[in-house]
């Protein structure tokens, strides 16, 4: 299919509304404006008069060239500006496998809506650095290598309707999180919210799911995090093989890279301790057969297996074994990952930059995330890939699941 020759205009109205103040939208449309080096007229500005009442915005904008305008209508998009043109958006159909047409419309995390036939419909599915495609009736997100050739695709950027989460007032309390190694009164200030957030999901019916690296053994959370899944706290845990193997090692050896957890001194030829573990696991066939012939005793995957809590463990280039459980084709542990994603209400990542980042790729921008590193960088890192609805705890993930586990203990008031 030949695509439509349309003239460039240099002008353009969009709309937008929401929390437009205090989400800072509102001067991030004017500076996306100055910075495609374009100029705008407010045309009506009607501000929210409660905290719950939104905003609304008509912008008249305009750009030196034509290729420029369509760029910054692109970065519009993203901050919720939508055309006013009134038009359907413009679909292609895909004629090879993984293939798209250069024009390709390429997803945010935000909730999107597509016009056809003059209806706005929800995009299903959503996530970042997707592809648009029209299936029985509706638009979904798709990854580019799921794309089939027959598949009709959006194009370009009309009728397209971006909406940002409005950025939430309590999230501010975990605003000074993100610039340092926080105090013990914040680290338990952010517990404290982080174990409501636990509370309300569970309350709501909503999945918890709990992305963690290996720190968490080695700095002896293993313990918190089991005993919060002997809680029902979590629904299910994503991570790699380093924490399935250290936590198999803890839980069989006591050592967590052939450090002692009893004394945190280093055990004579405890370096071979991990592959001592992952040799056991081999032997019982997988971490459930581990469990069910009671090698496995304790331990976080033994909590996981005895409370029927699914958990991924991700294959990665670093891998020593791998367990048998880890999935090492990269594409299927992705899909694995996006499967248990699709239902959270709630996404705690600990200590694994590498898995934190991956998931906060995979989630729509409505679900809560807690990220919790030692390194002010990750949070940061995760925000500026998207996930801006990522609250950082900069803190030891050993001390604050120990505080988490014990605020979850406690009976509410
Ligand atoms: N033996 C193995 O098989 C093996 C060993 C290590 C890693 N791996 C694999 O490599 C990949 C990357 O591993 P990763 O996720 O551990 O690495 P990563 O570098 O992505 O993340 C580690 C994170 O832990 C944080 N951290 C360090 N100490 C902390 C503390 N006390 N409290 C809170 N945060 C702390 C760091 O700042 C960092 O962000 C994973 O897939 C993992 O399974 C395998």
């Amino acid at each position: 299919m030949t695509k439509k020759h349309v003239k460039p205009s240099l002008q353009e109205i969009v709309e937008a509304e929401g929390h437009l103040i205090d989400s800072h939208i509102m001067e991030q449309i004017f500076d996306t404006v100055v910075e495609y080096h374009g100029r705008f007229e407010v045309e009506h500005f009607h501000i929210g008069k409660t905290n719950a009442d939104p905003s609304r915005l008509r912008l008249r904008v305009e750009a030196p060239t034509g290729d420029e305008l369509e760029r910054m209508i692109g970065a519009l998009l993203g901050l919720g500006c939508t055309p006013v043109d009134g038009s359907d958006a413009e679909f292609r159909v895909v004629d090879r496998d993984r293939c798209a047409p250069e024009d390709f419309y390429s997803t945010t995390n935000h909730r999107t809506l597509v016009r056809r036939g003059g209806e706005w419909h929800v995009v299903e599915n959503q996530r970042m650095d997707a592809i648009i495609v029209w299936a029985g009736d509706k638009p979904w997100a798709r990854r580019l290598r799921d794309l089939k050739a027959g598949d009709e695709i959006v194009v370009g950027m009309r009728g397209i309707r971006v909406i940002p989460e409005s950025k939430e007032r309590d999230r501010l309390a975990f605003a000074f999180m993100s610039n340092g190694i926080s105090s013990e009164r914040q680290v338990e200030t952010a517990v404290r919210q982080t174990a409501a957030l636990v509370r309300h999901a569970q309350e709501n019916g909503q999945k918890v799911v709990v992305v963690a690296g290996p720190v968490v053994v080695h700095t002896g959370g293993a313990k918190s995090l089991a005993s919060l899944i002997r809680k029902g706290c979590v629904q299910a845990l994503l991570a790699g093989n380093a924490l399935g193997v250290h936590d198999a090692e803890a839980a069989m050896i006591g050592t967590s890279l052939g450090v002692r957890l009893s004394d945190g001194r280093q055990e004579e030829h405890g370096h071979r301790n991990h592959m001592r573990a992952i040799n056991l696991i081999y032997h019982a066939g997988s971490v459930a057969q581990a469990v069910q012939q009671g090698r496995l005793k304790k331990g976080i995957l033994y909590e996981c297996v005895t409370h029927n809590v699914p958990f991924v463990l991700a294959g990665s280039l670093r891998d020593d074994g791998p367990l048998p459980d880890t999935i090492t084709d990269m594409n299927d542990a992705q899909e694995a990952y996006v499967q248990h994603l699709r239902t959270a209400g709630l996404v705690l990542c600990l200590g694994s930059m590498l898995h934190s980042i991956a998931v906060g790729n995979m989630l729509p921008s409505w679900v809560k995330t807690v990220c919790v590193d030692i390194n002010p960088a990750v949070a940061t890192k995760l925000s500026d890939r998207g996930t801006g609805q990522a609250l950082g705890v900069v803190t030891d993930v050993g001390m604050f699941l120990e505080l988490l586990d014990k605020s979850l203990s406690e009976v509410k008031s």
